[in-house]
């Protein structure tokens, strides 16, 4: 028999944005999260570098300066109305976690210590500008831990290792979700008032990413599968500085502190790309043009990787460390332990002596699911859908637009959590108590029951394994026509294949297995949406790059792209094509202009 259980407000993850939300939503609002993981385990203790705010703390700041650079950065598909609040709350937000415990590093004078990141200039671009607040390079960890900590300290109620297999919707409105409990295999109701999604992305559909396994994108699927739409999706970032063929990412903090990137021949190419920043331009022009140095035969060897190089020695030669310092081997290792560590382990070379191999991953998605700047989920028609909202990555506020920068999803995932929180608990006032629903979420448990019960020729992890390396070679760095239109063929394929699965595990407790099928089922859903909407645009823009329309077309495609599942809704993935509608940008104080960094 499924459990039933009624709250206020449900929040489903944990990570930062549904922890942020919680604590701002908990004061007079009965309010559960519910997480797939154990909390301190989600995706946001992964971030390393840093969460901008312009405290102005190392050398002169503006919130201005900083809303331009989120603009310029996002090649102008940002929302400016909402990169403003991001700019403006940023150091509100940042503040808050500090009074809340969070260990930040700290200057002599003990104000709160920062560094420099891809993107974040002074004086609008004229150079890089200190910004990133941080703890070492655990920052996400910190961030993670103090948010928990103070959740546990107030008595916030939590479902931990709870796989929430569907929203439920009734008549436009959200009224809860249903979830299968991982360790019994009991299922559950979440009636509520309202419901926050904060789940994170869905990296996993590449086959070379940062992103954590549990990043299958199970509620992003479930609502585009409830026939709302999913804004920018063609926009996925790839970070230039994952772990050669692991994709585990190596911070841009390291180049932050003045590391640099030398291709096969010694150059630092990317004097060539962007004489100003340098490594430190935002990712989409980097990872371009890591590509374009190993597509020259330029790659280390002449293979398809470029070297990070944090040796001291090479940054005092190159006087790349902010302000021209000296450095050393003992300072580097204080400011960046955890990535310098991983280097050891993983690759088995000391960065201390040797430069080490790194190729773009696939890191963040900028699109997901549409919101307003207090998080509420827009629907069809662009109007608020009662009770349903978004915060963090699976959002799209739009605060990222074409191309994130480098330590914006902790900043996003803080100022919208708590506008997101403070915006549920203000609708839970006025709305009535949530009623049991008829036939609630009948169709994922169905899903998850035949799923079950599947024994056909099929195996998940050939599956997946087919979908990421379609995904990375056809819808990766590069893009083109044929190459999408043969991507979005074998993804429909596979969509066919899984309906003849086999699982062998039929038992109710811990049964990963079938869980896994069902992310597979909602990150093939996402993928063909990526791939379609992809296809869909016509031009060049941020991380979106078609080798067959290079060019930024403002005229065209200034908008974002919407799209839509056609056909009925349903739980299980089906391919019945995705249709596209658009939503202009909000444009208030910067025009476009050429990306000149
Ligand atoms: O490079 C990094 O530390 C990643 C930061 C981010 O994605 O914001």
């Amino acid at each position: 028999m499924t459990q039933v259980h009624t709250f206020d407000a449900i929040i489903i993850g944990a990570g930062g944005a549904g922890l942020m939300a919680a604590l701002h939503a908990e004061r007079g609002t009965n309010v559960a999260v519910i997480s797939k993981m154990y909390p301190t385990r989600s995706h946001t203790g992964t971030a390393q570098g840093g969460v901008a705010a312009p405290l102005g703390n190392m050398e002169e700041d503006r919130w201005e300066w900083y809303m331009y650079d989120t603009v310029k950065g996002g090649d102008y598909l940002v929302d400016q109305d909402a990169a403003e609040i991001l700019a403006r709350e940023s150091v509100d937000a940042v503040l808050e976690l500090e009074h809340w415990g969070l260990p930040f590093d700290r200057t002599e004078d003990g104000r709160i210590e920062q560094r420099r990141f891809g993107g974040h200039t002074r004086d609008f671009g004229k150079s890089p500008v200190m910004r990133s607040c941080k703890s070492a390079d655990r920052t996400g960890h910190m961030i993670l831990q103090t948010l928990y900590q103070n959740c546990i300290r107030r008595g916030i109620r939590f479902f931990d290792e709870f796989f929430v297999l569907d929203l439920i919707l009734e008549d436009g409105i959200a009224r809860g979700v249903a979830a299968v409990e991982i360790a019994t295999g009991q299922t559950h109701l979440f009636l509520a008032k309202a419901v926050l999604l904060a789940t994170g992305g869905f990296g996993r559909m590449f086959a070379v990413t940062s992103n954590a396994h549990s990043l299958s994108g199970d509620l992003v699927a479930s609502v585009f599968r409830r026939g709302l739409p999913l804004e920018d999706m063609e926009f996925f970032q790839f970070h230039p500085t994952g772990i050669y063929k692991m994709g585990i990412l190596l911070s841009e903090a390291a180049r932050g502190e003045g590391g640099i990137m030398i291709n096969g021949l010694g150059e630092r190419f990317m004097e060539r790309y962007a004489p100003t920043l340098l490594d430190l331009a935002p990712r989409d022009i980097i990872s371009r043009s890591i590509d374009q140095e190993i597509r020259a035969g330029r790659g280390v060897d002449g293979k398809d990787y470029v070297y990070l190089d944090i040796r001291p020695e090479t940054i005092n030669r190159c006087q790349s460390a902010p302000g021209g310092k000296t450095v050393t081997a003992a300072q580097l290792e204080a400011k960046l332990p955890d990535i310098i560590e991983m280097m050891r382990v993983y690759q088995g070379i000391d960065p201390m002596k040797a430069p080490v191999p790194i190729q773009p991953t696939a890191h963040y998605a900028m699109g997901g699911i549409p919101t307003d700047c207090d998080g509420r989920v827009l629907g069809g028609s662009l109007s608020p859908v009662p009770g349903l909202f978004a915060a963090g990555e699976c959002a799209c506020v739009s605060v990222h637009g074409a191309n994130r920068l480098g330590t914006n999803s902790l900043v996003d995932l803080l100022v919208f959590g708590r506008r997101s929180g403070r915006a549920m608990a203000e609708f839970c006032a006025g709305a009535s108590p949530a009623d049991p629903v008829a036939h609630a979420a009948e169709e994922a448990l169905a899903e998850l029951a035949r799923l079950q019960r599947s024994r056909g020729p099929e195996r998940v992890g050939a599956l997946r394994a087919a979908m990421q390396h379609c995904m990375t070679d056809k819808v990766g760095l590069n893009r083109t026509a044929g190459g999408m239109e043969e991507a979005l063929s074998i993804l429909r394929d596979l969509k066919e294949r899984y309906r003849h699965l086999g699982l062998a595990d039929a038992g109710q407790k811990w049964n990963t297995e079938v869980l896994e099928a069902y992310e597979l089922g909602c990150l093939l859903d996402l993928a063909e949406a990526t791939t379609a909407s992809a296809l869909h645009r016509t031009e060049s823009r941020g991380a979106h790059f078609r080798e067959d329309f290079p060019k930024r077309d403002d005229a065209n495609w200034l908008h974002h792209t919407l799209a839509f599942r056609a056909g009925s809704s349903g739980a299980g993935p089906v391919s019945e094509g995705i249709r596209f509608d658009r939503r202009p940008v909000s444009i208030t104080t910067f025009q476009p202009e050429a990306r000149v960094y």
